[in-house]
């Protein structure tokens, strides 16, 4: 063989390795190998390894953040109204949220994954209106986060098993 061909050869291994090893730690029961923000996953689920009790967790998580956020969001001055818009987005978000719950139990894959999804987009108008604004960056960065950990809870939700 030609030093070409063992080239390639290595880097068809090392692919190899690389996707198995993706596959291995899924299979070594790590869920949160597939999410977006596998570190921010990790500290949500907390070692669960069986994927339908790690999702459950992730939304409960994220359903208890949310309303944090929103006891925070109170207390803020009313501003140009990005605070106001989160408020009520939250509020869908929650909901969103609830339903996922339901979906999870009634083994309705598709209706959580559009619950989740509802959620997600419920986090994402929250950020815009306050990047229109000059309202409390505290609250940005929490709103940040949770549009993270729904973002999860999608990725999460794809092994769940019906
Ligand atoms: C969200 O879940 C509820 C059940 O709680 C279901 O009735 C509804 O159709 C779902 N929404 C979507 C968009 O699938």
């Amino acid at each position: 063989m030609s030093i070409n061909s063992h080239v390639t050869v290595l880097g068809t291994i090392f692919l190899l390795l690389v996707a198995s090893s993706q596959a291995l730690k899924l299979s070594l029961g790590d869920p949160c190998t597939v999410a977006d923000h596998p570190k921010l996953c990790r500290r949500t689920i907390k070692g669960q390894t069986n994927v339908n009790a790690a999702t459950d967790m992730a939304i409960r998580v994220l359903m208890k953040r949310t309303m944090q956020a929103k006891d925070m969001a109170k207390k803020e001055p009313k501003g140009d109204g990005g605070v106001a818009t989160c408020l009520s987005t939250f509020d869908s978000a929650f909901d969103n949220l609830a339903k996922s719950l339901k979906n999870m139990k009634e083994n309705d894959g598709y209706s959580l994954n559009m619950n989740l999804s509802a959620a997600l987009t419920d986090y994402d108008t929250c950020i815009d209106a306050m990047e229109g604004t000059q309202e409390a960056n505290v609250f940005y960065k929490s709103a940040g986060v949770l549009y993270k950990m729904a973002d999860n809870c999608l990725a999460l939700s794809t092994l769940v098993k019906q």
